[in-house]
């Protein structure tokens, strides 16, 4: 899916935000990576979405212009408020403020009460985690009892990738190893059960709870 192809987005976005989300898109995509399906493929996986919605690294906004484009509202934190007011930029200049109330938040450590989101998402953020398993069990903690948690990231051809498109811009792209096994383990242990699927760049972990 294109996100720019929709008349809808074009009409609301400015012309700097198509900028550089064309920009961004090209450049992935010279790589072989395809941001806007990536991103579609993760919300299309647990459609139709009912209920209260996380998620959980906001970055750039990328996630959340796809969410906030089919029409969710929900709520997004991240640790970092510079990236942050990236993405809020970037969901302003599409005309999708409203859609995402974004917090600054550790996700070890959420401003939440326990027990209110029906789903949360986190993509492509865990392998900047150090803590996985005390994101894990905050995110457990924040969900309703009968929730979804999709945690989406880079298999190693995805890794791989993004660590040439680091280089091509003269950065390194450091990352923490996702335990996804360990994982399945850890949420069978809390009552959840787990279905797992991959991409020729990512994994997708959904697991809803029993
Ligand atoms: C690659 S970006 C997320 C991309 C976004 N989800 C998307 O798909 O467009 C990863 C984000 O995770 C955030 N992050 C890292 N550790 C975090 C933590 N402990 N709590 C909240 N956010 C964190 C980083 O600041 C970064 O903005």
């Amino acid at each position: 899916m294109l996100i720019l192809s929709q008349g809808h987005s074009m009409a609301n976005a400015s012309a700097n935000a198509i900028q550089e989300h064309l920009k961004h898109k090209v450049l992935y995509d010279k790589f072989g990576y395809d941001v806007d399906a990536e991103r579609a493929i993760v919300i299309e996986k647990v459609e139709p979405i009912k209920g209260k919605i996380l998620e959980v690294g906001s970055g750039k906004g990328y996630f959340a212009i796809a969410l906030a484009q089919k029409g969710y509202k929900f709520t997004s934190i991240d640790i970092s408020s510079q990236e942050q007011q990236i993405a809020k930029n970037n969901l302003a200049d599409f005309g999708l403020s409203e859609a995402v109330n974004f917090q600054v938040a550790d996700a070890i450590d959420m401003p939440f009460s326990d027990g209110i989101f029906d789903i949360v998402f986190c993509v492509n953020s865990f392998h900047h985690m150090e803590n996985q398993f005390s994101v894990l069990r905050e995110i457990i903690r924040a969900c309703k009892p009968k929730a979804t948690i999709v945690i989406n990231d880079f298999n190693q051809e995805g890794l791989r990738l993004i660590d040439s498109l680091h280089k091509n811009e003269g950065r390194e792209h450091k990352f923490f190893n996702v335990c996804w096994e360990a994982m399945v383990y850890f949420l069978h242990k809390k009552n959840f059960q787990t279905q797992f699927s991959e991409t020729k760049h990512q994994k997708m972990l959904v697991a809803s709870a029993k």
